[in-house]
């Protein structure tokens, strides 16, 4: 059996004392693809610098809606230099607003969104979409500004209207450890939701572990814990939910 991990971030500095021994194990446990996701133009580079070294793995580039700089402009300029340079880029992110963590800038936050989304068209990539307390703008947002390829809600919030909005717009649906959280409570629901066509896996590594490791640093194999919850509330096979998810994520990020 082979996994994709969709979303993992070992561009963080908590993997830097024993980045290559991780990956290493990582794809021995059967996580055979990989993508590190980008959050600023640092984190997008050294994204790059990795996805380059490892051939299994691959990069996004984007900033977050809780990295943003001053100058818009300017720091989309500087991302989209960073796609060109590297063709393992397969998508734009992780981008998206997050009312969450900051309430006090919606409108830089959208900016921004706005300004990316426009990149990924002009690049024709996906988007790979960060969004936290604040599905109605997210879902606005995507009408006005659409991306030509779709994309990813990454590590999505059980909302359920957010879920069926995603769906009808045509995007993917990328489960993380919070499906498997005990107080995760619409988590079934939305599960049963999310076709296998519109599914993805991801760990959100090093953050986010799910149960029964919770608060522990996570990583790759840990998204079999992930699937492993998937398989058992649709009550289909676990070889299943790899297959599908697998190709799912080839497709999307359009990686033959
Ligand atoms: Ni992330």
């Amino acid at each position: 059996m082979e996994f994709f991990d969709s979303h993992a971030h070992y561009n963080d500095e908590k993997f830097d004392a024993d980045r290559e021994e991780i990956l290493e194990k990582i794809k021995e446990a059967g996580i055979t693809k990989l993508v590190v996701a980008g959050y600023s133009i640092e984190s997008s580079a050294k994204a790059i610098q990795i996805a380059e070294k490892n051939d299994w793995m691959y990069a996004t580039c984007g900033i977050s809606p809780n990295d943003l700089v001053e100058n818009c402009d300017e720091a989309v300029k500087q991302i989209e230099a960073l796609c060109k340079c590297s063709k393992k880029v397969v998508a734009i992110g992780e981008i998206g607003l997050d009312y969450y963590w900051n309430k006090e800038n919606k409108e830089q936050q959208k900016e921004f969104f706005k300004a990316q989304i426009e990149l990924a068209n002009k690049l024709n990539l996906p988007i790979v979409i960060h969004s936290r307390d604040a599905y109605i703008d997210t879902i606005e947002m995507l009408k006005k500004e659409p991306c030509n390829k779709k994309g990813i809600f990454h590590c999505c919030q059980q909302n359920i209207e957010l879920v069926k909005e995603a769906l009808a717009s045509g995007y993917y649906i990328s489960m993380a450890g919070p499906y498997t959280f005990k107080n995760a409570k619409t988590a079934p629901d939305i599960i049963k939701m999310v076709p296998l066509e519109n599914l993805l896996i991801e760990t959100d590594s090093p953050y986010l572990a799910p149960e029964p490791v919770r608060g522990t640093r996570n990583d790759s194999r840990n998204v079999i814990k992930v699937a492993e919850k998937i398989a058992e509330i649709k009550q289909i096979s676990l070889e299943e939910i790899a297959k599908a998810t697998f190709n799912n994520a080839i497709k999307i990020f359009g990686i033959n």
